[in-house]
């Protein structure tokens, strides 16, 4: 790591010549990645404004160059200019210039695909209209029905032993659960789907072979949608007047897959841990300050589930805070920095209560339009198990928890509790949610791929006698 460059511990501010009188060479430059990096990026943040100011020179994987915007504004102004910073990643220069391995570990993220993610203007509305028009169909009410029977599902799995990891027992399987149903897959590929999304944004090897098996799962669920339609976002895609192609339809469907899966664990588990160690929280349960909704917009803040998103990509040569851009450079939108930027929050022990101006969800012509959805599987994911579980607490002490991070986001590996075990706990029959969009006939489970290459399964979770029939219906479904 270079030594630090403090211009004597004061900012320079933007514009300020120190930026630009001594060119930064790579070798100053820190990186982004890396396990100094990922142990503890806030922290790696904040040096980096310190040096820096607003925007950063940073290094990603195989020391390719970005800029990561650290300033609260000058990330809003980053999303919100696409005429300055578009969206389409084919204009970076790294990949012009045939810089990018190509087994570099930020091509799944970064690489151009077909989706609104990756583009601006028209196209970008043609797309996204297909999908915020698909997505806004889902009332909250049907939504919360879902989120209740799959939660309550998953207590069972766990409610009669008294404890549990939340991490890898809840907050891993409820978001693709509830997920499955809004997308029109059938129930039984939902576990695992939950082992295939993880591994593939985790990066491993086997993530070819995890992809491979949640495109196969939404072409099988494509095809019967075209002789079956139903209330669903596959058939919503397939018949929106914004005419998508098949591999359009598909690649939404998956990019929604991802993207909700991903984030919505990692609001579940921060705002769990958040939940059982927050002294406002527990003491709003004894008529305190701090609600359930009020604790998600704390997390939101203090742990946005992506740190940063790629990216922004310069159209010309421009300004932002006080760096000059080249065109087709890098911007990373720092969304953890930009929520922790002292500008708008000089003290972040302050309390956030109600306050939703964070950047947690992006903003601008790509802000998140699942961002309800996350809220409402989080929201009502948890009410249900602090209600079926009221005296639920952590197992261990908070200073042993543990994370796992990469450059965009970090991750509670465990979250032991414990509660007093519930003897006779039924979940609600599957078959009692009428108003909620339609659920998919069953059918057979994809192929799956060669063990060599398949990613682990998901560990078949201690089940208490009286609740095996739910789980070992699932697991010989997805057996074949
Ligand atoms: C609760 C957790 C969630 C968080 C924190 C989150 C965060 C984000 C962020 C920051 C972006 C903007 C990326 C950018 O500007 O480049 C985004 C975009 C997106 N999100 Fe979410 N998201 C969440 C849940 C969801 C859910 C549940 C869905 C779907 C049901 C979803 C679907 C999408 C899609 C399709 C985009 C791309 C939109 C576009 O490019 O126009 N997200 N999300």
């Amino acid at each position: 790591m270079p030594e630090e460059r403090t211009y004597n511990g004061a900012v320079p501010p933007p514009g300020c010549p120190a930026h630009e009188a001594t060119p930064l060479q790579q070798d100053d430059l820190r990186r982004l990645f890396g396990p100094e990096a990922e142990a503890d990026p806030a922290g790696l943040y904040e040096k980096l404004r310190a040096e820096h100011g607003e925007v950063a020179p940073v290094l990603l994987h195989g020391d390719l160059p970005a800029w990561l915007v650290l300033g609260y504004s000058a990330n809003l102004t980053a999303m919100r200019t696409p005429s300055r910073f578009s969206r389409d990643s084919r204009r970076w220069t790294e990949f012009q210039e045939g810089r990018v391995a190509p087994d570099s570990p930020v091509l799944p993220v970064i690489a151009w695909q077909p989706t609104c993610s990756f583009v601006d203007g028209e196209e970008h509305r043609r797309l996204r209209t297909a999908v915020t028009d698909g997505l806004n169909n889902f009332d909250r009410r049907g939504m919360r029905r879902y989120v209740t029977r799959f939660a309550d599902q998953l207590i069972a799995e766990f409610g009669s032993i008294g404890k549990v990891d939340l991490v890898s027992e809840f907050a891993e399987h409820l978001p693709m659960l509830v997920m499955t149903q809004l997308v029109g897959m059938p129930e039984e590929y939902g576990p695992r789907l939950v082992e295939a999304a993880r591994d593939l944004v985790r990066g491993t090897e086997t993530a070819v072979a995890s992809n491979e098996y949640v495109v196969e799962s939404l072409r099988r669920t494509m095809d019967r949608k075209r002789s079956d339609p139903g209330a669903d976002l596959v058939t919503r895609l397939m018949q929106h007047p914004s005419g998508l192609t098949e591999d359009e339809v598909l690649q939404h469907v998956r990019s929604v897959l991802l993207a909700a899966n991903e984030t919505t664990i990692n609001l579940i588990a921060e705002t769990l841990k958040m939940v059982l160690t927050d002294g406002r929280f527990r003491a709003h349960l004894s008529g305190g300050q701090m609600t359930l909704p009020d604790a998600l917009d704390q997390v939101l803040w203090d742990s946005p589930p992506f740190m940063l998103v790629p990216g922004r990509w310069a159209t010309g040569d421009t300004e932002l805070g006080g760096r000059h851009i080249k065109a087709g450079d890098m911007l990373l939108i720092g969304l953890a920095a930009g929520n922790a930027d002292p500008a708008v929050r000089p003290d972040l022990n302050q309390p956030l209560f109600g306050n939703r101006s964070h950047l947690a969800f992006g903003s601008g012509p790509h802000e998140c339009p699942g961002q309800e959805i996350g809220r409402a599987i989080a929201e009502t994911g948890i009410d249900i198990l602090l209600t079926r579980l009221p005296d639920l607490q952590l197992a261990v002490e908070e200073e042993e928890l543990v994370w796992r991070g990469n450059w965009m986001s970090r991750h509670l590996t465990e979250l032991p509790a414990r509660f007093t075990p519930r003897v006779a706990f039924q979940p609600q029959d599957p078959t009692t949610t009428a108003s909620a969009p339609v659920v998919s006939t069953p059918e057979p489970a994809p192929h799956t791929p060669p063990a060599a290459t398949v990613p682990p399964a998901a560990p078949a979770p201690v089940v208490p006698e009286q609740r095996r029939g739910w789980w070992a219906g699932l697991m010989a479904k997805l057996r074949g």
